[in-house]
């Protein structure tokens, strides 16, 4: 999105290119060579998401993905970028508390994140808090959150149940009252996502979360067509292309900016 000014995009930019009705682009990557072509190709986010225990371990999840992983691929990834926003998850229990909280974030920021990305509502706002008012930029993970995939079922599509739903709901302007300044919401109803993107100041960037958010983000082996079992909501943007990666992810970016991806579907099925 900032490519017409080649300057470094931060989260704080996210909420002036929501208002301007620009969509954002998010891919996960996690190492400086993937993170380079993302870039190239106009990805406005680059997420070091946790989901590398997954793409790049051959988990089931995210659970087994620790601090030092985190750290090495993310400061990989920073070498590839440099305008686009550098987002890193805090990993399964890297946050039980403000303190271990703001220890962790500040070692992803030191190798180069822009911003952490951490999963949970109402029980996380006190973390959220504690970073943000620390100067750490935050980005919230509701819906589907593969963290906590033991406890509250995982791999399926959160917030059809209304008591999810608010929930959900609930937690959202919350967390942007905390100082959130994005949510990515995974596997919700279109109709929660739509809903929360109209009441909320910060984007919502979803993932399986339906056409009306302010963003998208796939895995990338998901969109490559390189995961066993991907997620029905995600597309194999490189099936079809003569110019490989660098031209499906192109082709991602343009689908996205342009409201065609994804399409409104009835129900999505989670990864797995
Ligand atoms: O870890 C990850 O890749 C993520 C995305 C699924 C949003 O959190």
């Amino acid at each position: 999105m900032n490519s017409d000014t080649d300057k470094p995009l931060h989260l704080g930019d996210l909420e002036g290119i929501k208002r301007s009705g620009v969509r954002i682009v998010a891919l996960t990557a996690y190492d400086a060579c993937f993170a380079a072509l993302l870039e190239e190709a106009g990805v406005d986010i680059v997420l070091v998401g946790d989901s590398l225990g997954m793409t790049l371990h051959g988990a089931q999840g995210t659970l087994g993905v620790g601090m030092d992983e985190m750290v090495y691929h993310c400061r990989s990834a920073a070498t590839g970028t440099r305008r686009a926003l550098l987002l890193a998850d805090l990993p399964f229990m890297s946050y039980p508390d403000a303190t271990r909280a703001l220890e962790n974030a500040a070692r992803l920021l030191a190798v180069g994140a822009r911003a952490v990305k951490l999963e949970g509502g109402e029980e996380c706002l006190e973390i959220v808090r504690h970073l943000v008012l620390r100067g750490i930029p935050v980005c919230s993970h509701l819906g589907l959150q593969p963290q906590s995939m033991l406890q509250r079922g995982g791999l399926r599509m959160h917030g059809a149940r209304p008591e999810e739903a608010d929930r959900i709901r609930r937690a959202a302007p919350l967390l942007e009252e905390a100082g959130a300044g994005a949510l990515v919401l995974e596997c919700v109803p279109d109709a929660l996502a739509a809903e929360l993107r109209a009441v909320l100041r910060i984007p919502v960037i979803g993932i399986g979360a339906g056409p009306d958010c302010d963003g998208q983000v796939l895995v990338l082996h998901d969109m490559l067509g390189l995961s066993p079992n991907p997620p029905s909501f995600s597309r194999d943007f490189l099936r079809g292309t003569r110019g490989g990666v660098r031209e499906a992810v192109a082709n991602y970016v343009r689908e996205v900016r342009a409201g065609r991806f994804p399409e409104a579907r009835p129900q999505p099925t989670p990864r797995g």
